[in-house]
């Protein structure tokens, strides 16, 4: 059994549940698992065994209390089998732009993790304010048929059962390096 850490950045809430649902595959896998926003953890606690960090792209660029959050514990990610969740809309029609966020990610932090997911996001025009919304609608526009624009629900993109074969990958690395 592993203490982990899933430290995540949020500004509509998705990656919250994005690294819930990750803690609860790898509770299921055995390990203990405490999940904390970063906007209210600054370090990695010493007991911790292994780190998930899940950041969410907001015009063109990672959370940058994400990259704080990774920048300032580049030492404690070094010394633990580690892992970035990178959740963008972008991977829903153009890998190359969701894997340019990453490479970004990781220049902007210093920290190259060993193991990186690109997830991809929630369009959730229900709770967005009036501005927002029309910026997402527009955007989703343009990008033809790939987003919706149906801005009276809302739509998440993310492959569930991918990320639970992460969630299943990452315990059974951390099981075979013990
Ligand atoms: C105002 C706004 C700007 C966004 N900009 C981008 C972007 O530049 N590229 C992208 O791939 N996704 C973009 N997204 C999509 C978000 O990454 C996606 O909605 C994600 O689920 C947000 O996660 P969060 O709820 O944890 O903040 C944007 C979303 C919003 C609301």
């Amino acid at each position: 059994m592993t203490q982990i850490l899933v430290a995540y950045g949020t500004t509509e809430g998705h990656t919250g549940t994005i690294a819930e649902f990750v803690a609860d595959v790898l509770r299921e896998q055995g390990h203990e698992v405490t999940v904390a926003d970063v906007k209210a953890t600054d370090t990695v606690p010493d007991g911790c065994g292994a780190v998930v960090l899940g950041g969410s792209v907001h015009v063109g660029k990672h959370d940058p209390q994400v990259v704080d959050f990774a920048a300032r514990n580049l030492e404690a990610l070094a010394e633990r089998p580690s892992a970035f969740l990178s959740v963008s809309l972008a991977l829903v029609g153009d890998t190359a732009e969701a894997e340019k966020y990453v490479r970004d990610f990781e220049a902007d932090s210093g920290w190259t993790p060993d193991r990186v997911s690109l997830v991809a996001g929630a369009l959730l025009y229900t709770q967005y304010g009036f501005a927002k919304r029309q910026l997402m609608r527009t955007i989703a526009a343009s990008k033809r048929g790939v987003l919706s624009t149906d801005t009276s629900q809302d739509t998440v993109y993310t492959d569930w059962e991918a990320l639970r074969r992460f969630g299943e990958d990452f315990a059974a690395e951390l099981a075979a390096s013990h």
